[in-house]
Formats: C-alpha cells, structure tokens, sequence
C-alpha cells in the first residue's frame, strides 16, 4: 500500500534541505519498494506572504491525512514585524499543536568521526549516544501571554508556565519505555528549587518512574545539566525534560556532534508524526546551496523508523551519511582543511551513492 508524505519545505534553508531528504527518500522507495508518495505544502512566512497566514487551514489537513510529515524549517528577519499571531514560526507550533505532537525525539550521537569537529575534547564527546525527549505541546510555549500591558504607567509582558499531572505522566512514560530499549537511565530536568510547574513535574516523575522498577531515574536542575553536558556527555542515557528546557539544551547538545546541521528530530503524537531538523531556516547562508542536508536526511530516517517501521531502509540512510563523512565530504559548517568541500546538492549526491 502507499505511503504519502506531506513535505513542508517552508523558509530559507528549509526548500533545499527538504529537496535533499526527498532524493533519499526516493532512491530508498526504489530499493526497498514501500510506495512512497510525496506532496508539497505551503508554511511558514512564505505561506504568509502568499496566503496572509503561517499555516493555511489546507496544509492541516493533509497533514492530518498523511502517513506522515517531513518539515524543513520556517522563519527569518522579514517577518520579524509581523503581528505575532502570524510569525512564520507560528506555523510549526500550531501543527504540533493540532496534530497532538507531544514527543519530540532529539537523537544526539557522536561518532569518532565527528568527534574531532566538537570545540570539546573528542575524549569526552566521543561515544555520547543521548535522546532528549522534550515535552511539545504544553509548557511556557503554549500557556496565556500578553504581548504588552500598561500597569501604574509602566508596560509589560508574560508568557504563563503550566503543566498538569496527565501532560508530564505521558511524557514521563514515553522516556522510560524509550530507555527500556536503551541503557535503562533516564535523567529528568527541571529548575524546581525556584518554579512551581517544576516541583510538579519532579513529583510527576517520580510517581510514574515507580511503575519502572529497572530504570535508574535522576534529576538535574536545568543549569547544572547545561554544565554537565559540556563536561561529562557520556552520563546521560535519556533526558526528559519539558519544553524550553528541551529546545535550549537540545541546540546546546548538537554542538557535541560538531554542527546542529547533523541533527534530526521526529515529533510524535497521536495521529500523523513529523519529521525535521532540530535547527531553523538559517538566514544567513540561505539560497546559497550549502547547508548541511544531513540533519533533514537523518530525519528522513527518523520517519521511516517511526511511522513507517521500515527498519532496513533506516539502517541504509544512516550508514549511507556516515560513509559520505568518513570518507571526508563535509558541508561548509564541518569543513577543515584537508577534506573534500561539499555544498548540499554534492552531500546529498554522495549520500544517494552510498545507499
Ligand atoms: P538556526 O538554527 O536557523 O541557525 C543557527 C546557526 O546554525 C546559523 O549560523 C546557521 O547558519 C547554522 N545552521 C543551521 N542549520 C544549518 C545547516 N543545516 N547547515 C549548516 N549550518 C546550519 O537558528 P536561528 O538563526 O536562531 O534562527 C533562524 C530562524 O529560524 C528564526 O526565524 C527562528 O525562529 C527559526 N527557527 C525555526 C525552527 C523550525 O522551523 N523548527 C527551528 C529553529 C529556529
Ligand atoms: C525548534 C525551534 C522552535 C521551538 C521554534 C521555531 C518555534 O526552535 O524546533 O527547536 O522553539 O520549538
Ligand atoms: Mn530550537
């Protein structure tokens, strides 16, 4: 039966990153035979400018429908401005948020290598193999804000934290399953010697961790994990954690594997899954040609492991990219004298080669 992907390329970096991903995705349809179809949609600030919205009600929908959905990345500096409702990253939180996408699955694993490419010492990043599991819909993302209030004259803003017991539950039993067929650790992070939610979240955890016997549970406060990821990487098995604790540590944690552009991720809920980079639309070397398609590619994989359970085609995306480093093609974000430069379409072409 055929498999439709919803393709979302949405800004700057995001249409060329996509279109590499979508190669592989082809070139291991005609190996492997599982029917893939593929369908662009509009999101993003060039969905606004086109259709005065981030994400038209149409790009829902068939998102709804798809057996599943590679995203690229939205935003950049034009739109800075706009009215905040319409902000192009407004598109990818509504999808999170309609398609019920409360896993985000952040793999950051660094090989040998890559190792030599981290500004820290390749003994101590070499071997890191740790999935942050972020909680994606709920938390200071998604609670009341104001944009602006005058009070006694003077004007402010605030965005509200909350989270309730079933929110932190299911994402807390997502981590232990995960780490099941892991190393069995999961570290929880929470700042709960100061905020509220997070005293609840520490209590949530620990209630749920009981029903895991075998799993070794322990927390950190978020700014000490912050530190403990720069000093002793190789600790952390899985680290659940809630929303903006997961997005800044999970940019912290792609700088182990040498570049954010090498980074997938897979949103998980329960209906249609989503696919893309931890990293954004990279305004600064957009319509260049020469980001890092790897991150996309291995999201790619990431789709194929989890909606498509296509486990052999996962196996050849991943050896394929890490053929086409080790044998010394590096996109500009990874490139040092003595290697083969690569843009994105001849990273991409190498890969296609190796699958
Ligand atoms: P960014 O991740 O886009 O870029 C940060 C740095 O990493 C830049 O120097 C960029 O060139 C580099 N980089 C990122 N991806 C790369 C790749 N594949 N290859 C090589 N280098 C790469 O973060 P930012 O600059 O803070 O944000 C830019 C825009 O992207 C903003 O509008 C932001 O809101 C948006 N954003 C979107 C998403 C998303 O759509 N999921 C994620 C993060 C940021
Ligand atoms: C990410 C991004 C998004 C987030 C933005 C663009 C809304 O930074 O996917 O990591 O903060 O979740
Ligand atoms: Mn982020």
């Amino acid at each position: 039966m055929a498999k439709h992907i919803v393709v979302i390329p949405g800004d700057g970096i995001g249409e060329e990153i996509t279109a590499a991903a979508v190669k592989v995705l082809q070139k291991i349809d005609e190996t492997c035979h599982i029917g893939l179809t593929f369908e662009n949609r509009d999101a993003g600030g060039t969905a606004y400018d086109k259709f005065g919205t981030p994400l038209p009600e149409a790009t829902i929908e068939a998102a709804k429908k798809a057996d599943a959905i590679l995203f690229g990345a939205v935003g950049g500096d034009q739109w800075d401005n706009v009215e905040p409702s319409l902000r192009p990253e407004r598109a990818v939180l509504g999808l999170r948020k309609a398609l019920g996408l409360y896993v985000n699955l952040r793999p950051v694993k660094v090989s040998q290598v890559l190792s030599e490419y981290s500004p820290l010492k390749p003994e101590i990043v070499t071997g890191t193999d740790i999935l942050i599991v972020r909680e994606l819909i709920g938390g200071i993302y998604f609670g009341d804000k104001c944009e602006s209030e005058i009070h006694n004259g003077v004007e402010r803003a605030w965005d509200l934290e909350n989270y309730s017991v079933p929110e932190v539950e299911r994402i807390t039993k997502f981590a232990m399953t995960a780490a099941k067929k892991r190393r069995g650790k999961v570290t929880s992070v929470d700042k709960s010697n100061v905020l509220a939610t997070s005293r609840l979240w520490r209590r949530t955890v620990i209630q749920v961790a009981k029903e895991y016997p075998d799993i070794l549970l322990n927390h950190f406060y978020v700014d000490n994990c912050a530190m403990q990821l720069a000093m002793n990487p190789k600790q952390f098995d899985v680290i659940v954690t809630g929303n903006l604790f997961g997005d800044i540590l999970s940019d912290e944690a792609a700088v182990l594997g040498g570049s954010i552009g090498m980074m997938p991720s897979a949103s998980i809920g329960e209906l249609t899954s989503l696919y893309e980079p931890i990293h954004g639309s990279a305004p600064d070397i957009a319509g260049q040609g020469i980001a890092n398609p790897c991150a996309t590619i291995l999201s790619a994989a990431m789709l194929l492991r989890y909606s498509l359970n296509e486990d052999r085609a996962v196996a050849m995306i991943e050896t394929a990219v890490d053929q086409a480093l080790a044998d010394g093609w590096r996109t500009p974000d990874l490139y040092k004298e003595g290697f083969k430069k690569a843009d994105t379409d001849t990273m991409t072409q190498v890969v296609l080669r190796y699958l």
